[in-house]
């Protein structure tokens, strides 16, 4: 079982930090679906942090049915990290990451993120002040870990030797994605450089993240790189059962059942239900388009679902449209074309009154 420090886990399957998407909601609808054995918050920006914006402190909400909850940090050497580490420490963090990764310019030329994978040695005094901190503030009760690309580029490939530092400073485990910052998420991630970094730091904890996306790759990432735990992000963003599938195949070497479309509708439901709760009305109706689009990716030909979602003026109505869904497959495995032909709203077009007219019905299809 995967250990980050003192913070034993329940499962080797970590929920990876994913901005604009890993809010509470998100988390517990993974974490409820079972097998997470942490989950991340969105990176957090470290003065936005201590100054209490409102955004900063929805991102950072968690409670006691998130547990064990890591926030992940943002920033550089003249950023108040320690500082905000502290403060995560105090609202409830169990465990603190820092952001070596991102390579979005919003974050990178404010010199965090990956930008820190530039300068190996001002990263890792850096990780130390933060490592430091948390430690006297928790007595050691909290750990700090890293989330790092292998390397700016591929001329630069960093991991093996900044893992390495890390580790000798006190960073408790380090996530590897096996991409290079100048790749963004184009290419495959590169399974076999994360076992590099596995050798090169026994000491403590790899875990491997980058293109899983169904159980079987749990296995495989294991296998090929012998990382001891996997950071899941856009596969739980189609497939937030996929932990629970991922933790059934290693537990017991069969891969757990997949949900069936109604199953997977009831998900996205309670999805619906604790975005209301954690976000409030309005919000919770932005976000589930978003978080609809891309559950969609994993639920057959459901074009007019999503497109009927994507105009839908509140979460009343996505509720309606997901219940009418439920009823009207409820005896369909998967969605398949002729459903999604059966009915195309145009974009500008608004929900209609018939939406449970039976024609829009996909059994027929099945
Ligand atoms: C929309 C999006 C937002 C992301 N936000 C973060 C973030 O806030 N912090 C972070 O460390 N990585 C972030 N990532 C990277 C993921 O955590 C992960 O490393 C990457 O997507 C590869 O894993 P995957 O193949 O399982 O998606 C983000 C990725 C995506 C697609």
């Amino acid at each position: 079982m995967l250990r980050l420090g003192p913070v034993q886990l329940d499962s080797p399957l970590l929920l990876a930090p994913i901005a604009g998407h890993t809010d509470l909601a998100f988390r517990i609808v993974c974490r409820e679906q079972g097998g997470v054995g942490c989950a991340y918050t969105d990176l957090l920006n470290s003065r936005a942090i201590l100054k209490e914006t409102s955004r900063t402190l929805d991102l950072a909400r968690t409670n006691e049915f998130d547990q064990p909850a890591g926030m992940q940090l943002y920033g550089n050497s003249d950023d108040p990290l320690p500082e905000a580490a502290i403060w995560a420490v105090d609202h409830g963090a169990r465990v603190i990451d820092i952001n070596m990764g991102c390579p979005v310019d919003k974050v990178a030329k404010q010199n965090g993120g990956s930008l820190l994978l530039r300068d190996c040695g001002n990263t890792t005094m850096l990780a130390k002040r933060i490592v430091d901190a948390v430690a006297r503030h928790t007595n050691g009760r909290v750990p700090v870990t890293a989330k790092m690309r292998l390397g700016w580029d591929p001329e630069h490939k960093v991991a093996p030797v900044l893992a390495r530092a890390l580790a000798d400073i006190g960073i408790a485990a380090v996530t590897v994605h096996g991409r290079y910052t100048v790749q963004f998420f184009s290419g495959q991630a590169d399974w076999n450089a994360i076992g590099e970094v596995v050798e090169a730091v026994p000491q403590i904890p790899i875990i491997g993240n980058g293109d899983v996306t169904e159980p079987g790759h749990v296995t495989d990432l294991m296998r090929v790189s012998g990382c001891a735990g996997v950071m899941i992000a856009r596969g739980a963003m189609r497939t937030p059962w996929i932990f629970r599938r991922a933790k059934a195949l290693l537990d017991t070497g069969t891969v757990g059942p997949e949900p069936t479309f109604p199953e997977k509708l009831t998900v996205v439901l309670r999805h619906l239900e604790l975005c209301r709760l954690y976000n409030g009305e309005q919000r919770a109706a932005i976000r589930m388009r978003q978080h609809v689009a891309w559950y969609g990716k994993s639920m057959g030909h459901i074009k007019y679902i999503k497109e009927a979602i994507r105009v839908a003026p509140d979460c009343d109505t996505i509720e309606a449209i997901l219940r009418t869904a439920q009823v009207e497959l409820a005896d369909v495995t998967t969605p398949s074309v002729p459903f999604s032909r059966t009915r195309r709203l145009g974009d500008d077009r608004p929900v209609p009154e018939d939406f449970d007219n039976p024609t829009c019905r996909g059994a027929e299809s099945e």
